[in-house]
């Protein structure tokens, strides 16, 4: 448990599979920071509240986020791979940091805020109090390992705000026990959806799955929402907004063909489809050796085991001696 390297938090709710904005948001540079931090990736389950009446979907999902992190590189030899809720001591640090949240300055959260609408809406009914409380825990997530960094999309913004909040409240308090986290947005901040909406998402119904085979890449790409004003191959195109050209810069990593695609399509010069068979091209390129790596665990699930047993038994050692340190400075000794 000797730290010589920096350390990274970051976690995924095991609610499905994930998908290209997840890789261009975050995996990508999860990737490439297990050279330089000693990482902790979470599977949050005790974030998924909203999923309680589908417990089997959790549990399904728990293995499809670990299956997709092994398959984007995720290196379980090198980083650890972790099941929230097999280490309880997440729960016990968020009652204790709990202490130390205003209830406002919960309510004013914007992702939280705009989060709880969206399932109030969905559901017809009151939101549960732990989905109220979760970026609670995700503060516990990240301040139990002494994170130094947490790499997520920009929606998670507000929760590293609140622990970098509640560790120097803490720390005045009570002494230096936590560290303050940075954050980091990946490459992609936020990726629109095949049909144009702001956001690619599982349950919007417009997202490209990791895992998914290349027929139905092609058809998914296919099928994208482009330039609505256009009508003809020969009439001048709009780039900026068009959803298959937000992918190209994202995913394209052949920008020659990029700036002479741009250049043709905005002088009606080039129809939608070569746009977007050139992009199929490049999508399945980045996906076919993900497709493979996932393959490969998929036929050797003890291995998948294997990972997620070994990360989360690493992470109970340090939040037991975290959870210590905090018992301490809260002096909670009464006993001895
Ligand atoms: N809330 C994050 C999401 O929805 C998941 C998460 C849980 C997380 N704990 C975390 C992210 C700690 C960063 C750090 O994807």
């Amino acid at each position: 448990m000797s730290q010589t390297r920096k350390r990274i938090l970051t976690g995924i709710r095991p609610s499905a599979a994930l998908h290209l904005g997840h890789y261009a948001g975050a995996l990508e540079t999860w990737v490439r920071l297990q050279d330089d931090y000693e990482c902790f990736f979470l599977i949050a389950d005790y974030q998924v509240s909203d999923y309680a009446d589908q417990m089997d979907v959790v549990r399904e999902a728990v293995f499809e986020v670990a299956l997709d992190w092994l398959a984007v590189g995720l290196d379980p030899e090198r980083s650890h791979f972790v099941i929230e809720s097999l280490v309880p001591e997440h729960a016990e640090l968020t009652v204790w940091l709990s202490w130390f949240v205003g209830l406002g300055r919960l309510q004013r959260n914007p992702t939280l805020k705009a989060e709880m609408a969206e399932l109030e809406a969905r559901a017809k009914e009151s939101v549960p109090v732990a989905f109220f409380t979760y970026p609670i825990m995700q503060v516990a997530n990240i301040l139990m390992p002494k994170a130094h960094l947490v790499p997520t999309g920009e929606d998670q913004s507000p929760h590293v705000e609140m622990t970098r909040e509640v560790a120097r409240r803490f720390n005045r308090m009570f002494g230096e026990v936590f560290v303050e986290p940075e954050g980091l947005i990946g490459r992609v901040p936020r990726l629109v959806g095949l049909d144009g909406k702001a956001k690619m998402g599982k349950s919007l119904n417009n997202a490209i799955f990791l895992k998914e085979d290349a027929e139905t890449v092609t058809q998914k790409v296919m099928s994208m929402f482009t330039d609505p004003t256009r009508i003809r191959a020969t009439d001048p195109g709009h780039v900026e907004g068009n959803p298959v050209f937000m992918y190209h810069d994202a995913f394209n990593p052949d920008t020659a063909e990029v700036q002479d695609l741009k250049d043709r399509y905005r002088a009606g010069k080039v129809g939608d489809v070569e746009v977007k068979q050139r992009l199929v091209r490049a999508l399945n390129e980045l996906l076919e050796p993900i497709r493979e790596r996932r393959a490969y665990y998929q036929a050797h699930p003890a291995l998948v085991r294997e990972a997620l047993a070994a990360g989360t038994g690493y992470a109970k050692k340090v939040a037991e001696q975290t959870m210590a340190e905090v018992r301490a400075a809260l002096k909670l000794n009464y006993l001895e």
